[in-house]
């Protein structure tokens, strides 16, 4: 059974046995993050997109830790080049899924913008997650849209969506319940809020309207906190 520890903004850990999932490892310069750059260790880094928010110190622990990284397929091409061929960076695109011995990551779509700091347009993308007999769907950073209807319709139900309700850059607190009707994932946790003025808002109030209008139950973790769902 994976464990999920919210490390801040948009930022993950998901640890089953051996395996140690990092995504969108922004720490350095995130003022709510749990842990330093330093002081991860993961086995693979998966990336929703190459915002600065969300790329954050991939390259960095990356190079320290030999982790291969998960990221469409224009931001996977930018962290090849930083990191060499040598390392094994993945290059999926939209609806493409890269299989481990542990399970899968399956890149859905998401709307919203994406450059990389260091200018590389992309499109970003959700990552819906197999791992431990579980599935586990990072929205990423998207607006509200319909075909968040998708992922629930491919057969795997969805135990635990980890979704953006901050609003101004993502889809607000509002949107998000609607969100989760189209999911219809069995647990929520709330992310991509209170990290800076613009996105912040009221998580209990998330989740008293999402599990008054849905099924789900919403787990709200404090940076740092761990659920396993
Ligand atoms: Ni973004
Ligand atoms: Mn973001």
């Amino acid at each position: 059974m994976p464990e999920i520890t919210f490390l801040g903004h948009s930022c993950f850990l998901i640890e089953e046995a051996e395996t140690r999932l990092l995504i969108d490892p922004f720490l350095t310069g995130n003022p709510k993050a749990a842990r330093g750059a330093g002081d991860v260790d993961p086995t693979h880094i998966l990336l929703t997109h190459g915002h600065a928010d969300h790329l954050g110190d991939t390259v960095a622990i990356a190079k320290r830790t030999g982790a291969p990284v998960v990221a469409i397929v224009e931001l996977a091409n930018e962290i090849s080049g930083e990191l060499g061929d040598d390392h094994q960076v993945l290059d999926p695109n939209i609806g493409g899924t890269v299989r481990f011995d542990w399970g899968w990551v399956k890149l859905t779509p998401a709307w919203h913008t994406a450059v990389t700091p260091s200018g590389t347009p992309h499109t970003p993308a959700g990552l819906l997650i197999n791992i431990g007999g579980r599935t586990i769907y990072h929205l990423g950073d998207t607006a509200l849209f319909s075909d968040l209807q998708l992922v629930a319709r491919r057969g795997d139900k969805v135990d635990v969506a980890l979704v953006c309700i901050g609003g101004h850059y993502t889809m607000d607190r509002y949107d998000a319940v609607t969100a989760v009707e189209f999911v219809q994932p069995r647990k929520v946790i709330p992310c991509h809020y209170d990290t800076f003025p613009p996105i912040e808002t009221d998580a209990q109030a998330f989740k008293s309207d999402a599990e008054g209008q849905t099924d789900a139950e919403v787990v709200v973790l404090q940076p740092g906190q761990s659920h396993t769902p």
